[in-house]
């Protein structure tokens, strides 16, 4: 790898994942220039951000021929789902991303289900439904509570977990009839609820090969002590002991193989991230669903924990070479703690002037994910989810401390985070 010339690098997206990639990039020795498209304020600082449709491929291709790009990085679920990675490799530009074909793994929570059931993972009981009224007349004979699930994308706001009939029916309703996720809620998955703690599981995968990262957590809830509505994310931390020696024995034996055996087995080629959510329930690790590339925030939290150039995985991913065995991770844990606009995750403020500390101290960073850069230089809010400030450190106690040092020198109108991320591993590194 080493002995290969330096490329150029594009990026695909543009949140706080995306400038964790784009820092990736610039830490890279194997990267000689990299551009993002269309990308926030704080990689306009740091790169030349291109304003592209990543629903369209072919768009893409064009923008990767004009900048003369020579490898992709595929940030989000979207344009994977459109099969930008399919046009980048029919025009033989190399690309980090799976094929459409294995992006229905997340595009089509049906399509997953059916996959998981056939292929034997273990995961929660489902039914699928097209039609309202079988729906309604099957969710009033289940037990309480129940999952109700958009199949299609709907950005992370496609699942209800009802606790009541009325509120089930209200959920299948509101998907199936009023269509509130468009065609998104064509097809509807009924589900068993799963009671657990939850862990993310992120895989660099080549087929059958695999790089399991450290176990994360994310924290879904606006609210401390996972109070309050659902977000993008409010921070994340890694690793987790959620997952302990045996789940993760059980987890790789009875999930992870299987999941790429079945892959292989169905035709699909998978090359890129493949994000298992999972409840470790009492009667072991259970798949809550897939998502095809890397979770935002927990690959703020990730990237700095390789201690391999993340580009040349990547690079050996997409080429179909990658071995597992020749990556090497870093000790310690990181957080990261999300600072969210006024309002977030219901109606936010926007164009809010942020103010940064001088200087940060060392094993802290800084990543933008609502942020425009304004002419005379000037960062602004433009997102629910602002910015994340990760921090390092041999232990997560330390890691938490560095990042809530940092955290309070950030300012803008609005501005609001939860001061308890990593609570949960805090409580265990403890022994409560
Ligand atoms: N079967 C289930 N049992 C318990 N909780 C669930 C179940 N399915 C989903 N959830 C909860 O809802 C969240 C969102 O569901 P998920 O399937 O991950 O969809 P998405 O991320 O696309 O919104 C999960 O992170 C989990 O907290
Ligand atoms: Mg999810």
């Amino acid at each position: 790898m080493a002995s290969k010339g330096k490329i150029k690098v594009l990026i695909l997206g543009s949140g706080g994942r995306e400038h964790a990639l784009l820092k990736v990039c610039l830490r890279s020795p194997r990267v000689s220039q990299v551009c993002v498209a269309p990308g926030n304020g704080g990689m306009a600082m740091e790169a030349e951000c291109l304003p592209v449709d990543l629903t369209k491929p072919a768009e893409v291709v064009a923008l990767v021929q004009r900048t003369g790009s020579q490898f992709v990085i595929v940030g989000p679920e979207v344009p994977l789902a459109h099969g930008v990675v399919d046009a980048l490799e029919s025009a033989g530009i190399p690309a980090y991303g799976p094929l459409a074909s294995g992006a229905r793994l997340e595009a089509s929570k049906a399509f997953s289900k059916d996959f998981l059931f056939r292929h034997k993972i273990p995961t929660a009981a489902a039914e699928t439904f097209r039609q309202l009224d079988p729906a309604i007349a099957y969710v009033r004979q289940q037990s309480l509570p129940i999952v109700i699930k958009a199949s299609g994308l709907a950005a992370g706001k496609g699942v209800v977990i009802a606790t009541t009939h009325a509120e089930a029916e209200e959920a299948l309703r509101s998907m199936m009839e009023t269509k509130i996720f468009g065609s998104s809620g064509d097809e509807v998955i009924i589900e068993e609820f799963m009671q657990g703690e939850e862990a993310s599981i992120m895989l660099m995968v080549c087929g059958e090969e695999y790089l399991m990262l450290p176990p994360s957590q994310d924290h879904k809830r606006v609210g401390e002590g996972d109070t309050g509505l659902n977000t993008g994310g409010m921070g994340a931390y890694a690793p987790t002991t959620v997952v302990t020696p045996e789940v993760e024995r059980r987890l790789r034996e009875e999930i992870i193989i299987p999941t790429l055996r079945g892959l292989k087995a169905d035709g699909i080629d998978y090359r890129g991230t493949l994000y298992v959510g999972i409840m470790v329930t009492s009667t072991g690790p259970r798949v809550v669903e897939f998502n095809v590339r890397f979770g935002d925030p927990e690959c703020q939290v990730l990237m700095p924990m390789l201690e391999t150039d993340p580009i040349e995985i990547m690079e050996a991913i997409a080429a179909g070479t990658f071995k597992s065995s020749s990556v090497k991770l870093c000790a310690g844990s990181t957080i990261i703690v999300v600072l969210a606009a006024g309002g977030y995750p219901g109606d936010i403020r926007k164009g809010d002037v942020i103010e940064f500390p001088k200087d940060l101290p060392a094993g802290v960073d800084i990543v933008h994910s609502g942020t425009q850069k304004l002419p005379d230089g000037r960062i602004v809010t433009s997102g629910g989810r602002v910015l994340g400030v990760v921090a390092h450190g041999a232990t997560l106690q330390e890691a938490v401390k560095k990042a809530y040092s940092v955290v309070p020198k950030i300012r803008f109108e609005g501005c609001h985070y939860r001061r308890d991320i990593g609570y949960r591993q805090l409580k265990r590194d403890a022994g409560l």
